[in-house]
C-alpha cells in the first residue's frame, strides 16, 4: 500500500480525519452541481433499498463512524432507530448535533472508541474507511466493529470500489501522483472488494457483497439513468456485486 504513512510520531488528532481538499482539482471543473445532486439522490435512495432488503431491522441502536455531515438518517430514521455518530472532526460532530441529525454525538477516533462492549444492533461505515486506509490498516477498525456489536448485529459498509474502471482510474492517479490534481484529495483510495470482505471475515463477521450503482456521479443524468437497470439485475449477485462503483458491503456478526 503506496500511501500508508509511518507517521507515528505526529499527534493522533494530525493523523486522522479526512486530508485538506483542493477545489482547483480536474473533476471538479467538469461537474455541474445539478449532475451531483441527481447522483447523490439516488445513491441515497438506492443504498436504503439495500439495507431495508438485508438489514431486516425495524429499530435499533445504530453506531455512525466517520460520520461527516450526515450520519446516516436516511438509512435508519428517528425515532425507530437511536443515532449515535462520531467523527474525527470537532466541526461536523457540532453540525450534526446542532442540526439535530444524530441523536448523540461525539469525536472520536475510527478504531480507537472507547465505548462498552456489544451495545449496537449497528456499526455504520459510510464513504470512510478509504480515507482511514490512507492512514493506516483497516484492521482495527473491523475488530472494533465486531467488539461493539451485540450478537446478530451487522456492520454496513458503504465504499468507493476498486475494479470499477472509475475506481481503477483513481487508483492510477494516486499511484502516478495525479491524485490531488484530478480529483481533490490524496486520501481517496477505492477499496477491493475482496479486501472489504476479507476483513470482515478475519474480523469473525460473515460479509456478503452488493453494488449500490455501476454509475458515476460526474456522468451526465441522462447516461446515470441508463445505467440504473444494471444496479437492480447485477447489484446483488456474487460474481457481479463487486464490480460496482459504490460497494455495499452487509456483514453479520454471528450469535
Ligand atoms: C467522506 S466523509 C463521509 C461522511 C459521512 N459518513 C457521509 O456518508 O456523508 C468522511 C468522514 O470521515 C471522517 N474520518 C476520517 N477518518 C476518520 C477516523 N479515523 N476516525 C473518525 N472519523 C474519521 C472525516 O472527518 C469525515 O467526516
Amino acid at each position: 500500500m503506496g500511501q500508508l504513512r509511518a507517521n507515528s510520531d505526529r499527534p493522533l488528532a494530525d493523523r486522522v480525519g479526512c486530508e485538506p481538499y483542493c477545489g482547483a482539482n480536474l473533476l471538479d471543473r467538469l461537474s455541474s452541481s445539478s449532475t451531483l445532486e441527481f447522483y447523490y439522490r439516488y445513491m441515497m435512495a438506492r443504498e436504503r433499498e439495500v439495507v431495508l432488503q438485508r438489514v431486516s431491522l425495524k429499530t435499533g441502536t445504530v453506531l455512525s463512524v466517520g460520520c461527516g455531515w450526515h450520519p446516516g438518517r436516511h438509512l435508519f430514521p428517528a425515532p425507530a432507530f437511536r443515532l449515535v455518530a462520531v467523527d474525527a472532526d470537532p466541526a461536523r460532530v457540532a453540525g450534526v448535533e446542532s442540526a439535530g441529525r444524530a441523536d448523540q454525538a461525539f469525536v472520536g477516533y475510527a478504531g480507537r472508541l472507547d465505548l462498552a462492549r456489544e451495545t449496537f444492533d449497528v456499526v455504520l461505515y459510510r464513504l470512510v474507511l478509504h480515507h482511514i486506509v490512507f492512514h493506516e490498516p483497516l484492521h482495527a477498525c473491523f475488530a472494533e466493529a465486531t467488539r461493539l456489536l451485540r450478537p446478530g448485529g451487522t456492520l454496513v459498509a458503504i465504499e468507493p470500489g476498486l475494479w470499477h474502471p472509475v475506481g481503477l482510474g483513481l487508483a492510477l492517479a494516486n499511484h502516478t501522483g495525479l491524485g490531488v490534481a484530478a480529483h481533490a484529495t490524496p486520501d481517496d483510495i477505492p477499496l477491493s472488494p475482496r479486501r472489504l470482505l476479507g476483513e470482515a471475515r478475519r474480523a469473525g463477521l460473515v460479509p456478503e457483497l452488493h453494488a449500490v450503482t455501476y454509475a458515476w456521479r460526474r456522468l451526465v443524468p441522462a447516461l446515470q439513468r441508463a445505467l440504473r437497470p444494471l444496479d437492480t439485475a447485477l447489484g446483488s449477485r456474487p460474481r457481479a456485486a463487486g464490480f460496482g462503483h459504490t460497494l455495499l458491503m452487509v456483514a453479520r456478526k454471528p450469535y
